[in-house]
């Protein structure tokens, strides 16, 4: 199996694409360590991963703070020996023009969907360079490449997510360590689910949502997860700073729709 030997971290591991990017991979034959601020999520998550018992494991924290960050990666050596793939995956969907959006929930935005992503790199990093390499996956969205309204702190979050690829991918080549980055359409996940119930008719947008991809529906978690496992493996070997797009087609079209 391709992963086999490797070990991995993935972040936002209890559920959505980090819960499948665990699933793709576990499969594949990487140990992985989900980490994530639900404990009471990551119960159920890997009551759902049974058949990968001996290859996946849990870490409680958040990666908005700095000491859980560093916990997290110290429990994945203890468990596991070592990291090799890191999935910065993690990540909130928060709502908000430049006027609406409060000083608290910019900031949050960014410590989880930003900053907390450079403290995992960095603490996983050292332990890539003594295994002599490493690939990085950084989850963005579409909204990392082009932007909506009301997200003014999401938007800037996941497009800044592409900047700390590149420049993490820049800073680490020499060392053979490979950064990329994923940017999905809408995704089938609790964080959509989420999204869709504050709407006053979730059937109708889910059918908006659906018809907006040219594919005519949006994705299942574990189409994300399978590229997740493909630029975490040694396929993707010659790649790195790279952008992928995962969307069915969102941001093909010229001016919308293409009916
Ligand atoms: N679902 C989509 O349509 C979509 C589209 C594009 C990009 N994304 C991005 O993909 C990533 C995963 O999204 P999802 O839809 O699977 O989300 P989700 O809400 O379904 O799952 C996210 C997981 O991250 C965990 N988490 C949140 N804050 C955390 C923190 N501070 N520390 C540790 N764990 C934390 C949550 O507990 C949860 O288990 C996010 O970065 C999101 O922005 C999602």
């Amino acid at each position: 199996m391709e992963l086999s030997g490797k070990v991995a971290i993935v972040t936002g591991g209890a559920k959505g694409i980090g819960l499948a990017s665990t699933q793709c991979m576990a499969r594949l034959g990487a140990k992985v360590m989900m980490v994530d601020v639900s404990a009471v999520a990551l119960e159920s998550a890997k009551q759902s991963l049974s058949e990968f018992t001996d290859r996946v494991a849990s870490v409680t924290a958040d990666i908005s703070r700095m000491a859980d960050t560093e916990r997290a990666v110290r429990s994945t050596v203890e468990c596991f020996g070592a990291v090799d793939i890191l999935v910065n995956n993690a990540g909130i969907q928060t709502f908000g023009d430049p006027v609406t959006t409060t000083e608290e929930v910019w900031d949050r935005t960014m410590n989880v969907n930003l900053k907390g992503h450079w403290m995992m790199s960095k603490a996983a990093i050292p332990e890539m360079l003594k295994r002599g390499k490493g690939s990085i996956v950084n989850i963005s969205s579409v909204q990392g490449l082009a932007s909506q309204r009301n997200v003014v702190a999401y938007s800037t979050s996941k497009h800044a997510m592409i900047g700390l690829t590149r420049s993490m991918a820049v800073d680490l080549a020499s060392r053979q360590i490979r950064v990329n980055c994923i940017c999905p359409g809408t995704v089938n996940t609790p964080l959509i689910e989420g999204v869709m119930r504050l709407d006053s008719d979730p059937e109708h947008l889910r059918k908006i949502l659906d018809k907006m991809h040219p594919l005519g529906r949006i994705a299942e978690p574990s189409e994300i997860g399978e590229v997740v496992a493909f630029l975490a493996s040694d396929r993707a070997s010659f790649m790195t700073g790279s952008i992928v797009t995962v969307d069915g087609g969102l941001l093909v079209p010229i001016a919308g729709s293409p009916e």
